[in-house]
């Protein structure tokens, strides 16, 4: 026997299962599918509904809501968040009325050239509120195809993107595509949840790909993670004999700009080289402390300490006046990176 396609099992569990009851679903107009679409965006239905209800009865049509001062639209949007949804449609309702005498335009491609309104937007307006065929492609769908086919890629990718376009229009029924669209967002919202997921009750279940690979959660897959760049530096740690310890001041631009930090260099060698600069020979102890883990926003520094104790003693510390020589205690009270005053506490 021959499986029933896509839509008509969606449709069948729609009629059984699907939200008929929302707010949005009562009086049924462009507006008001506009409205929702926008307040649903990174928003659960139920923090939607109180919102919603309270927008539609203070702004009843676009000419009400392009004649309200935008603040009195912010203050009904307050505690919703993404606040440039609502200047959006304050903007895009003024565009309405100067621009499309006042109707919600009626095709796809007016609708994306409106402020705040993209592909999927205005193809849930052109489906739900003019009950025309076109596709939508919100997370829910997104998931729900993704799983449904066993789509590897992450949808943000372009060309990912554009083949679940393509899948999504090629599943598209002939007959009763506001329905069809708001089971595709149910199904997403209620039973092929991003963590587990209700297979047993799905109507997809019988020729889902993701289900049938055991492990349907792995789509959609998740956004690749950015590389961050690790950087390599050596400290060198230079006590003298009496505990005095050389700091340098770093310069005002870059990372711990201003503040107090070791010698810092490239490489091993580079570290032994300003060693014998300063002080006329090589030091003859380097002792290896742990490295230190640094992450910062754009990058990971690895530290590698050395500590060598110098055999500069108090009373020539003056030959070294190039050198900033501080007292430990002395040293805590400066400006000092997290990890040089960590390491400093450590120190005898
Ligand atoms: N999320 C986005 N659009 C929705 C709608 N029309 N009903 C329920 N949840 C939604």
């Amino acid at each position: 026997m021959s499986i029933p396609p896509f839509s008509t099992r969606l449709l069948a569990w729609f009629d059984d299962h699907g939200r008929k009851d929302l707010p949005w679903q009562h009086d049924i107009t462009p507006y008001h599918v506009w409205l929702s679409e926008i307040m649903l965006q990174q928003t659960q239905v139920t923090t939607v509904i109180d919102y919603y209800t309270r927008f539609i009865s203070r702004y009843a049509d676009v000419a009400a809501l392009a004649a309200a001062d935008l603040d009195d639209v912010l203050a009904l949007w307050t505690g919703l968040g993404y606040y440039a949804r609502a200047r959006n449609l304050h903007k895009a309702a003024g565009i309405i009325m100067a621009e499309h005498q006042g109707q919600m335009p009626a095709t796809l491609e007016s609708l994306i050239a409106l402020p705040g309104i993209g592909r999927s937007t205005a193809g849930a307006i052109m489906a739900l509120g003019y009950h025309q065929n076109y596709p939508i492609l919100d997370g829910n769908v997104k998931r729900v195809l993704t799983r449904y086919a066993a789509i590897s890629g992450w949808p943000g990718q372009k060309n990912i993107e554009q083949q679940l376009w393509q899948f999504s229009e090629q599943l598209l029924p002939k007959n009763r595509i506001a329905h069809y669209i708001q089971a595709q967002m149910d199904l997403g919202a209620t039973i092929c949840t991003r963590s587990k997921p209700l297979c047993s009750q799905c109507p997809l279940i019988s020729d889902c790909k993701g289900f049938e690979s055991g492990n349907p959660t792995v789509f959609p897959t998740s956004k690749p993670k950015k590389i961050i760049p690790l950087r390599q530096i050596h400290w060198l740690i230079i006590q003298s004999q009496s505990g005095l310890i050389h700091l340098e001041q770093r310069p005002n631009e870059g990372i711990w700009g201003g503040l107090w930090s070791f010698p810092e260099f490239e490489s091993l060698d580079a570290a032994v080289a300003f060693y014998q600069q300063n002080f006329g020979t090589v030091p003859d102890n380097l002792i290896q402390q742990k490295p230190i883990r640094h992450i910062f926003t754009h990058y990971k520094l690895d530290i590698f300490p050395y500590l060598v104790h110098s055999s500069v003693c108090s009373q020539s510390i003056t030959d070294y006046e190039g050198l900033d020589w501080h007292t430990r205690n002395n040293a805590l009270r400066l400006g000092l990176p997290a990890p040089v005053k960590a390491f400093l506490k450590l120190l005898e």
